[in-house]
């Protein structure tokens, strides 16, 4: 049992691990390392669970639920129910934050009882390096074999906007705890957290305009899905002003340049959602010789730094800046610490998208799959002729499936349909077992469900035709 270790296992140090920092990436990962027989530690500055519980993913989808089940009280009528004025039903944005903060403490004294009961050490303080195996917290000094660093990200701010007089601007971490709806809202970046955040503040009836540079928002997503979000948005009463840049925020307002022309937008609030970046404030990295990529320690695929026993993982690696995507990589770095000579592998990592319908996307996009591999196959299936889609209430949404020309490899998967999140493991098994589409096919799908319709995706891209739609 690792507590009855007085140290590591080469008797050198206090523990054979020490985690800095206890978000999805860290906790999970000091987790898995205690579970794998290493005496282990972790350090957090402040909440258990990070970004991810206290000002991230959690949060922002109580947020999204509160929205979801208005329009569905709203559209009670549609669905044979009598008695409610859609007039009369209002959010409580006071209530709305008690809600979500119960939600998060319940998760957040979760982490605490899941690390004691794994045996891991909780230090609570800043972490900062005194040497490469020395770290200080506090008056305390703890001494590791190896360490994780996963001090996650903060709201990137770009130099290259200049901000003049009193702006009314935020960040996500402050447009979670609002305790009122503003009037309107301009939105600085159009993509997962501006739109999951225009998606929110359309619902509680606030004006909302979303300022993004390229042409498309979401410009990481499938131009299809991409134009089908907007789309939607739109008939939510967002604004959309694509390839335009932001240089400067004044006051209430934005002003940005598009087609060579200058505008300037006024709105209660500001949020700025243009990236993340890394996070080392105070723990000395540069200090020890951590090499650095601009603000993000560089890795190897094993998820070490240039010092060997030193690794870093989640957000602050600046890889791909998913919850999931880090505690992925703190496994692989807790098997390399055991000598097990792990790789990352970034080609496979399911991502999504919070409003209704959901986002849900692996693999490439069509253009990327293009790209590499010329000649693709494409297959799409319209949700409207699902049958549970219109059950839930929804006509619009679509799944679309990239395959390989010749051997119906899966090349990428895009699902934009209620449960759309829930749904996307399915093609992680697959592609993780490197399933054809003829097996993707060949594996009943259930009926009546939504997911009958990553079936029909399948057979319209492998087939050219799928059962349920001409
Ligand atoms: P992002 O990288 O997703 O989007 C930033 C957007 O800002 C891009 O579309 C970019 O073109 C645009 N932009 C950059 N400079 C601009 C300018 N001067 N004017 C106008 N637009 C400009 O970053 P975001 O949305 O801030 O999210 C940060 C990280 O958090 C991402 O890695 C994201 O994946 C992650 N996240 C994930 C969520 C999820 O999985 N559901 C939810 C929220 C965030």
């Amino acid at each position: 049992m690792a507590e009855e270790r007085a140290q590591s296992k080469s008797g050198l140090y206090e523990f054979d691990v020490v985690v800095i920092g206890a978000g999805p990436g860290g906790y999970e990962t000091a987790i898995k390392a205690s579970q794998r027989g290493l005496r282990t530690a972790i350090v957090e500055a402040e909440h258990m669970g990070g970004t991810c519980l206290n000002v991230g993913c959690i949060p922002t989808k109580a947020l999204v639920k509160t929205v979801n089940l208005y329009e569905d009280i709203q559209k009670s009528a549609e669905f044979g129910i009598e008695g409610v004025d859609p007039g009369a039903v209002k959010i409580s944005m006071v209530k709305l934050q008690k809600r979500k903060e119960g939600i998060v403490k319940t998760l957040v004294g979760g982490v605490g009882a899941l690390l004691k009961g794994n045996k891991v050490e909780i230090v609570k303080g800043l972490g900062s390096f005194v040497d490469a195996h020395t770290i200080a917290v506090g008056d305390r000094k703890l001494t590791a074999e190896h360490v994780i660093i996963a001090t996650g990200s903060e709201t990137f701010m770009p130099g290259f906007i200049t901000y003049e007089g009193e702006t009314k601007m935020i960040t996500s971490t402050e447009a979670l705890s609002l305790d009122y709806i503003p009037e309107s809202i301009n939105i600085i970046g159009g993509g997962v957290i501006g739109i999951e955040f225009a998606y929110v503040f359309a619902h509680l009836g606030t004006k909302v305009t979303v300022i993004e540079l390229m042409e498309h928002i979401l410009p990481m997503v499938d131009a299809d899905i991409s134009k089908l979000a907007r789309k939607s948005l739109e008939k939510a009463g967002v604004a959309f002003h694509t390839g335009a840049k932001v240089k400067t925020v004044k006051d209430k307002a934005v002003i940005f340049e598009k087609d060579g022309k200058e505008q300037s937008l006024e709105a209660e609030l500001t949020l700025m959602a243009v990236g993340r970046s890394p996070y080392t404030k105070g723990l000395n990295a540069e200090g020890i010789g951590l090499e650095f990529d601009r603000k993000a320690i560089k890795v190897d695929g094993h998820m070490r730094t240039n010092i060997e026993h030193i690794y870093a993982i989640g957000d602050v690696n600046g890889s791909v800046m998913l919850a999931h995507t880090a505690s992925h990589e703190g496994f692989v770095a807790v098997a390399n610490i055991l000598g097990e000579e792990e790789i990352m592998s970034y080609d496979r990592i399911p991502s999504c998208i919070y409003m209704e319908p959901e986002i849900a996307s692996i693999g490439l996009t069509e253009a990327q799959a293009r790209e590499k591999y010329g000649e693709v196959k494409v297959g799409k299936f319209p949700m409207m002729a699902n049958g549970k889609s219109l059950i839930e209430g929804e006509k619009s949404g679509m799944m679309k499936v990239i395959l390989d020309s010749e051997l119906g490899e899966i090349l990428g998967v895009h699902l934009f349909a209620v449960h759309a999140t829930d749904m996307i493991s399915e093609i992680s098994v697959a592609m993780n077992l490197e399933a054809t589409a003829e097996e993707v096919i060949g594996s009943i799908h259930p009926h009546p469900t939504v997911s009958e319709a990553v079936g029909e995706a399948f057979m319209a891209a492998f087939y050219g035709r799928p059962i349920n739609s001409l």
